[in-house]
């Protein structure tokens, strides 16, 4: 038995993320770049014959092995994630639970907002921002290409793709302006915390 990766449908409409993110983004970002990782990872699944249960144990053990494998079904854990974690959203409140360990870990909103635009600003070429899990406490770190933070045992809450196929449409070269765009208006609070209460 082997696991088959599917596109997921986006969560709302491809006009619902204007003018922070647009349709042709979408388009783009979502049915040909995820798509391509879905199906180049269904190839490499059965090529290297991986009978793993779960995408995550996939991911976790092609890491620093089966290169093809880990790009393309890491991306696919990594999109699903980002589709599901986007909402329009201009200025969204944090709910109380989740505000209270940014401020106990990260010292304030404004401090982990900071914090996560510059690791995706300082992510050298392709790759990831994230708000993470790691032993209990919130942390801000950033990951290269399709690394999904399960490889180093951190639960991924927020992930901001910051590949140039995220943003160049809309910001051109302007990663920083995408990303404050991103964690002001775009982020789905309710379901970072949602995530945040399942795992503590
Ligand atoms: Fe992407």
């Amino acid at each position: 038995k082997m696991i088959n990766l599917e596109l997921p449908d986006l969560p709302y409409s491809k006009d619902a993320l204007a003018p922070y993110m647009s349709v042709e983004t979408l388009e783009l970002h979502h049915d040909k770049h995820h798509m391509a990782y879905v199906t180049n990872g269904n190839k490499f699944i059965k090529e290297n014959n991986l009978n793993e249960e779960s995408i995550e144990e996939v991911v976790k053990k092609s890491y620093n092995s089966i290169a093809p494998v880990f790009n393309n079904v890491s991306q696919h854990l990594n999109h699903m994630h980002f589709w599901e974690i986007m909402k329009n959203n201009p200025n969204g409140k944090i709910p109380s639970e989740l505000e209270n360990k940014i401020n106990e870990d990260l010292g304030s909103i404004e401090n982990m907002k900071e914090a996560f635009i510059n690791a995706g600003i300082g992510q050298f070429g392709s790759g990831w921002c994230w708000l993470v899990l790691n032993n209990g406490k919130l942390e801000i770190t950033k990951t290269p290409n399709a690394e999904n933070p399960i490889v180093h045992g951190h639960i991924p809450l927020l992930g901001c793709d910051v590949w140039e196929h995220s943003y160049y449409v809309d910001y051109r070269n302007r990663r920083p302006d995408y990303l404050k765009a991103f964690v002001d208006n775009l982020v789905n609070w309710e379901k970072v915390s949602e995530l945040y209460s399942n795992n503590v």
